[in-house]
């Protein structure tokens, strides 16, 4: 199912409510529009049968009419999802973004476009949402820390966006850098990260189905938390790849420097790719934490989506390219 309104269309009166959400959507699955849906491009996960065993009966199902699927796990609820965050800009702890990020504004937003590009140009935020649908997509976020939650976005296909500005074929990369405003992120006045916090990924990564510019979750506009006005989301990456408050897109020749990497490069590959067989030099990748669950769960290849993006690394050597 598609959003056709924007987020930022939507008047306070009609947001949709967690429970309202949650019942809309199984109404959906129950209907069978979302397998439907499912066959018509974009293709659903393979979530592995031990972890469909696990959570079957695990109240509601997590779906998506863009097909990409986290197919029988439970969403977290809006209140873990927008109170359990990592975004430095505004603290380390958890709860810090939540109490801090509020100040933020987030319009006027301009993202500019840069580099190797046939139309460089900047964007006001409208303009830049302005021609596309928004599209659901339920997708596991694992954090390189091993938690992790299933988290119903609304947004933009990273290709379909990428489409509009027509790269250059010497375009080998994409990198996005977060505002830079120590005077609105606190976070920024310590040197505890490079700032700005940039990230990116290779073309062939950025144009993979599944790479998502999120604009809402719960089908509300995003939070500031939660990376307003717009953020990365690349669900078979540590979280950390899911760079938040966009303000540019520069397509580059060479592989950019990115934040965790040029802070700890050992412990912070530029792939990030979800991989229970590396760990982390400081703890174990093998297993996770859904928050909310008590039991730690099994942490799958490629967070559960390696059907759809393991030919992206077709031949390279995952421990090397950590
Ligand atoms: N983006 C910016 N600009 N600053 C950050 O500190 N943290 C990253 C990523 N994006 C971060 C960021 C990390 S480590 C994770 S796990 C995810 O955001 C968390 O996203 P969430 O808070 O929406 O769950």
């Amino acid at each position: 199912m598609t959003i056709i309104r924007r987020p930022a269309d939507i008047p306070s009166s009609e947001i949709t409510a967690e429970s309202a959400y949650i019942a809309r959507r199984e109404f959906i699955a129950r209907a069978g529009l979302l397998g439907a849906a499912a066959g018509a491009g974009l293709l659903g996960i393979g979530c592995r049968a031990e972890d469909a065993r696990a959570e079957r009966g695990a109240g509601h199902v997590a779906d998506s009419a863009g097909g990409t699927v986290a197919s029988q796990d439970k969403l977290n609820s809006y209140e873990d999802i927008t109170s359990y965050n990592n975004y430095y800009e505004f603290g380390t702890d958890k709860s810090d973004p939540k109490d801090n990020a509020q100040q933020l504004r987030t319009r006027p937003w301009t993202v500019a476009v840069d580099g190797l590009v046939k139309k460089p140009k900047s964007y006001a935020f409208d303009d830049l949402v302005k021609p596309y649908k928004l599209e659901d997509r339920v997708y596991r976020l694992r954090c390189v820390e091993a938690w992790s939650m299933v988290i119903p976005w609304q947004g933009i296909p990273l290709r379909d966006m990428i489409a509009r500005f027509e790269p250059l074929p010497s375009a080998k990369f994409v990198a996005f850098t977060t505002l830079l405003d120590p005077q609105q992120m606190p976070g920024q006045r310590r040197r505890v990260l490079d700032w700005p916090y940039v990230e990116g990924l290779r073309m062939d990564e950025a144009m993979h189905p599944l790479a998502f510019i999120a604009t809402g979750l719960y089908g509300k506009p995003l939070p500031n938390q939660n990376g307003a006005p717009l953020r990365l989301v690349v669900p078979w990456k540590y979280g950390f790849k899911g760079v938040k408050a966009i303000v540019k897109i520069s397509f580059v020749a060479e592989q950019p420097r990115t934040t965790w990497n040029i802070a700890a490069p050992d412990e912070y590959g530029f792939y990030a790719n979800v991989n229970p067989e590396v760990d982390h030099p400081r703890w174990t990748q093998s297993r996770e934490r859904r928050i909310g669950e008590f039991r730690r769960r099994e942490t799958l290849m490629f967070n559960g989506y390696a059907d759809q993006v393991a030919s992206l690394y077709r031949g390279m050597d995952l421990r090397r390219n950590f």
